[in-house]
């Protein structure tokens, strides 16, 4: 430990969370312990030197729990166990403690929109009927019109089609039903919309996190943060009037789940160390989004606009001082993401023109030319530009490994359930699931540690692939791992970077420059973005830490390129 160690220093300790570095592990595309093609917690365990070299501070995992991954895990049947898939309770215990050897803390995903259809108490609110207590844990509701044939209102599923189903007569649990009820659910029909009103379901998720906090995890990540609190009533969207998200939609971004982040911090808080939350919270309005993190609530959020925002000096700019004005106003540091297991990931993403206005989606950008090569360089300069901000970073697994998109997967493969809720128009997020490859020339690049039993890893690699090989990229010095190795490196190391403020620079059209300051006073750094289309002079006395990409011979700084200065 030195003094230029923010993220270690003893006072720090506690806040660690302002100006981490989190590592998100796909679990189930991570590493293979068993050879069975799909990823697990033996994998992950045997993978940790790789996040501990990389110089991450946490990892996050995404569910994994007890599910019949119909939506990837999100479709949890029981919260306090594991999928035996993965490995069980023990396994993850041993995780969290090899984890903490390394230093790394360790974050869960809790998710509490929905359980999954196959949750005890869903099957329970399928028996016990209409004007049940079992069925008030969900949110049932007779149909409307004639015979109640017509959904309940008009609120649409995130998947596509509409949120309700009318229960079938025959249910698959093989019980006569014939009262022909409708559940919502606002992701997938598996995925049942809890009952946030309800005190067992608040009860049950708070015995949830006192589980895992019980069990040495760091914290959770909430799954939809926004969503989990409805108008009473149940009353349809009204187009042009709910869109706003201003507090007034039906069912996005209603006050009264603040509450619940109110009682879930206490409990947070009464851990030792304290325990952390991070929100998914897809709030465009960054003074909305602020309110989540106000003293007494979740501790960050991510700020997906700049995630979402296009490869524009002016864009990225304005999103970046948003999320930081409106943070800090309540006392939070911004949380920034390129990439993750829901989004295109961020080369085939930045590989398309026009650069602006297309989504973040693949399918929003699959029918654009593509441009690898661009992608791959105004990757790494965002890479470089997100690990400068003051605040939280967040990376998706594979990405320090310069992963693409996989654009192509057959379509018989395809898992996510956008696919068939989209009337097979939407390929979904698959692109960016598949299973990471570790060593070249290895059966599926390396994915499983030991010999496969398996008919392969559960979504197929391309060829590509090999040359994102983990082994592949520690060998060579120019590879996007030992971009990310050294700036995480140096991030840790130097005492402007972390937390603190950033002070905008004058620099040419079409770039960003900005200094960075910690809040111990220290400064002597500069980033310098070239996000335009010709290079640009490096400012007098530079001295060069750390660049994206080669400079150009005359030693400007090239388009879509990114540097560390020292100043
Ligand atoms: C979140 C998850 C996503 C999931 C959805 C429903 O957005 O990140 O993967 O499909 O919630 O739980």
């Amino acid at each position: 430990m030195t003094a230029h160690d923010p993220a270690r220093s003893p006072e720090a300790t506690a806040e660690w969370w302002r100006n981490a570095v989190v590592y998100q592990v796909y679990i189930r595309s991570f590493a293979d312990g068993n050879g069975d093609g799909t990823g697990d917690i033996a994998g992950l365990r045997n993978r940790l030197d790789h996040l501990a070299r990389l110089g991450v501070d946490a990892i996050w995992i995404n569910p994994w729990y007890p599910s019949p991954l119909a939506d990837g895990g999100y479709d949890v049947a029981d919260y306090r166990a594991v999928n035996p898939m993965f490995g069980d309770t023990a396994q993850a215990e041993a995780l969290i403690a090899e984890a903490h050897e390394r230093g790394i803390r360790v974050l869960l995903d809790i998710v509490p929109n929905h359980h999954s259809d196959e949750h005890a108490w869903f099957r329970e609110a399928l028996a016990a009927g209409p004007g049940s207590p079992e069925r008030e844990r969900y949110l049932f509701r007779d149909g409307r019109g004639p015979d109640g044939a017509e959904p309940p209102n008009n609120w649409r599923s995130m998947f596509g089609g509409p949120a309700w189903e009318r229960l079938p007569e025959h249910g698959t649990d093989g019980a006569d039903r014939t009262d022909g009820q409708w559940y919502l659910h606002l992701f997938d029909v598996r995925q049942p919309d809890v009952n946030w009103e309800h005190p067992e379901v608040r009860a049950d998720f708070e015995e949830t996190l006192r589980f895992w906090f019980d069990r040495g995890v760091d914290g959770f990540r909430v799954d939809v943060a926004n969503a989990m609190v409805k108008e009473p009533g149940l009353p349809d969207v009204v187009e042009g009037v709910n869109d706003a998200q201003d507090g007034g939609h039906p069912y996005l971004d209603r006050d009264g789940v603040h509450e619940v982040f109110r009682s879930w911090r206490r409990i947070g808080d009464s851990y030792d160390p304290p325990r952390v939350f991070v929100a998914e919270a897809w709030v465009p309005d960054p003074e909305r989004l602020a309110r989540y993190l106000r003293p007494d609530e979740l501790h960050t959020a991510f700020s997906f606009n700049f995630l979402t925002a296009a490869w524009l000096a002016e864009d990225l700019r304005s999103h970046i001082d948003d999320a930081i004005t409106e943070n800090s106003a309540v006392g939070a540091p911004a949380t920034w993401v390129l990439s993750n297991h829901d989004v295109c990931r961020h080369p085939n993403r930045l590989s398309r023109k026009p650069e602006a206005g297309r989504g973040w989606n693949l399918d929003d950008v699959l029918d654009l030319p593509a441009d690898p090569g661009l992608g791959l360089r105004r990757a790494r300069a965002a890479t470089l530009l997100m690990l400068a901000l003051p605040g939280t970073a967040y990376l998706y697994q594979g990405e320090e490994l310069g992963l693409p998109e996989v654009e192509d997967i057959p379509v018989d493969r395809l898992d996510d359930p956008t696919w068939e809720l989209s009337g097979h128009t939407l390929r979904g997020r698959d692109g960016c699931r598949v299973p990471l490859p570790w060593v070249a020339g290895e059966p599926w690049h390396g994915f499983s540690d030991v010999r496969p039993t398996g008919p392969g890893p559960w979504l197929p690699q391309p060829d590509v692939f090999a040359r994102h090989a983990a082994d592949v990229q520690a060998a060579d010095p120019d590879s996007v791992l030992n971009l990310y190795r050294d700036a995480l490196a140096l991030r840790r190391a130097h005492p402007a970077l972390g937390g603190g403020t950033l002070s905008w620079q004058p620099s040419p059209e079409g770039t960003l420059a900005f200094t960075r300051v910690s809040d111990d006073g220290d400064g002597g750094f500069t980033a310098l973005v070239n996000v335009s289309s010709a290079p640009v002079s490096l400012p007098e006395d530079a001295e060069v830490m750390l660049t994206s990409g080669p400079l150009t011979a005359r030693g400007e700084v090239p388009a879509d390129t990114a540097v560390w200065l020292r100043s």
